[in-house]
């Protein structure tokens, strides 16, 4: 097939810029001396002092560190658009030799009809329906700073994509019979192309139009309805995404299989090709890599799934495979239903895996592994995928534990991560609202924010930098190219609130007011020290 991008902006003279933001691929001389060889003058003596966890409904930081609320969830982002709920993933895409100003895309997850509706609902009406698909997606805002703040500003860049807006699939074959789907839901977290363009990925489609195998085509109910009102198959929903903020427009790509992905963090090798890696969180799946055949193509290449007990990649390709072909007539088919796929060929099953992040210093893969409490592992870890030779495009890797949740840790369930410029690594965790304050995760109090810092005497330390509202997690971080700003989404504050009557957080508003999920930007003298900016 051949290779084709037609309703994509290229943006070649971001690109320097947005080396900075796609995962994994930061220059050592964009790096400040702590990463790149001048160890002994400038690693800071100060130590980075975090926080004790928090049960407070607040947003607690770290001393020297403050945040400005950014956006929330209804905030109008246009004359006909409002900011989505739940946000997650955050990408800035600065402007050409700017650093404070750009286009910020934000994933809309999914919905809570208490919050959205604002009254218990228990048999929803079509307009329901369309307003919590309005609800998710993603939101494209202009944003820029002034006077050291940052504001959304009003501008035609502004724009929505919803549950109703039509994209089509990048595949010559079509989906249950269309070229393109209705809407993108589930968008958890993401990637940013060389190019300039966000990856989106769906990843709990299943709450929306509910999910079947490739053997029983039958749909149970799901946990939304929607079904109810518009017939869409679910095999058009679990895809990685991508759109241009330029203009808006988007596509499904096939070519990476459907799933829950959690994300998709690009490594463009020397040559121009990709590697893309995505992890599929639910309990027992799996991670993949996509490798592209050309350059620059999300379309054109092999999709892997790891076995860790061999350390290998293993093709999922009909032709290659004798089990698939057995069972998928097409490679389509085996791509659609790359859960059944992946467990044809024998891939390891994980324990949810969820963001991934590549190191700029070592190359080495991160993937968070949340939890997988039926099984017991309830604290979750950080897997390190070491490529053979150091080459992503490599079909053979190490793969040992990075960091284990728990107590003697302080942190449990990790889940978004992100490199700052010096090369010290931020996660978030992932507590569910229905466990969080209860054993066996009472110590942990409510999900954080968390700093390992790379050198110096705190080196692998693990350093809480902030604590979320009551019920809420953080989401979605992602750093200003200079490092200055740390952009973060609060998501599902009060997500446990049996009624209006009885809401369990009021954050970011006034008490008695609706939580709203919202985006942040932090900054301070801290994140200066840490990063060790001039
Ligand atoms: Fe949407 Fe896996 O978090
Ligand atoms: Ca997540
Ligand atoms: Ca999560």
């Amino acid at each position: 097939m051949e290779c084709s991008n037609p309703t994509f902006t290229m943006l070649p003279n971001r690109r320097k810029f947005l080396e900075i933001l796609t995962k994994g691929t930061v220059s050592a001389s964009l790096l400040p001396y702590a990463v790149s060889g001048c160890k002994a003058t400038k690693v800071s003596s100060k130590r980075v002092r975090g926080i004790a966890p928090s049960s407070d409904d607040a947003l607690v930081l770290a001393e020297e560190l403050d945040y400005n609320l950014l956006i929330q969830w209804g905030d109008p982002i246009s004359e006909q658009d409002t900011f989505g709920f739940n946000n997650d993933f955050i990408a800035f895409l600065p402007d050409e030799q700017k650093t404070d100003e750009g286009i910020l895309w934000v994933n809309h997850e999914y919905i809570n009809s208490l919050m959205i509706h604002q009254e218990t609902v228990t048999d929803k009406t079509l307009e329901q329906v369309e307003q919590e698909m309005y609800a998710v997606g993603g939101s494209l805002v202009r944003v820029k700073k002034e006077n050291g703040q940052w504001l959304v500003v009003s501008h035609p860049d502004n724009k929505r994509l919803t549950g109703l807006t039509e994209i089509p699939f990048n595949w010559d074959t079509s989906i249950e019979g269309k070229q393109a789907a209705m809407g993108t839901l589930g968008n958890c977290a993401g990637g940013v192309t060389p190019w300039g363009t966000v990856l989106t990925c769906e990843e709990n489609y299943q709450y929306f139009y509910s999910d079947r195998s490739s053997s029983d085509r039958n749909i149970t109910p799901s946990t939304e309805g929607w079904e109810k009102f518009y017939a869409n198959p679910p095999e058009h929903y679990g895809w990685v995404v991508e759109v241009d903020p330029a203009t808006g427009t988007a596509q499904k790509h096939v070519a990476l299989g459907r799933c829950a992905h959690e994300c998709a963090t690009v490594k463009e090798l020397e040559d121009g090709r990709l590697v893309v890696y995505t992890g599929d969180d639910k309990n027992d799946e799996h991670l993949y890599k996509f490798i592209s055949s050309e350059p620059g193509s999300l379309r054109e290449g092999m999709l892997y799934v790891a076995n860790l007990g061999v350390g290998m990649w293993i093709p999922v390709d009909v032709e290659q495979q004798p089990l698939l072909m057995a069972q998928f007539k097409t490679q389509t088919e085996a791509l659609v239903y790359l859960r059944e796929s992946a467990k044809i060929l024998g891939a390891t099953r994980l324990d949810r895996p969820e963001d991934i992040e590549i190191d700029p210093v070592s190359g080495d893969v991160l993937v968070a592994l949340t939890n997988n409490i039926p099984r017991e592992n309830y604290f979750g870890s950080i897997l390190k995928i070491e490529e053979e030779n150091g080459d992503h495009a490599a079909l053979t890797f190490k793969a040992t534990t990075y960091l284990t949740g728990g107590e003697d840790t302080g942190f449990a369930s990790p889940d978004n991560m992100v490199f700052d410029r010096a090369g010290n690594l931020w996660f978030t965790s992932d507590i569910s609202g229905s466990k969080m304050n209860q054993p066996p995760y009472s110590a942990f109090k409510n999900n954080g924010l968390f700093l390992v810092m790379r050198d110096g005497s705190q080196a692998g330390e693990v350093i809480q930098m902030a604590s979320a509202p009551v019920d809420a997690e953080f989401t979605g971080p992602c750093f200003s190219p200079d490092g200055s700003t740390l952009f973060l989404s609060v998501q599902h504050p009060g997500e446990q609130s049996s009624s209006l009557e009885a809401l369990t957080s009021h954050w970011p508003g006034k008490p008695g007011s609706i939580p709203r999920s919202a985006v942040v930007t932090i900054q301070g003298p801290l994140l200066q020290q840490i990063q060790q900016l001039g």
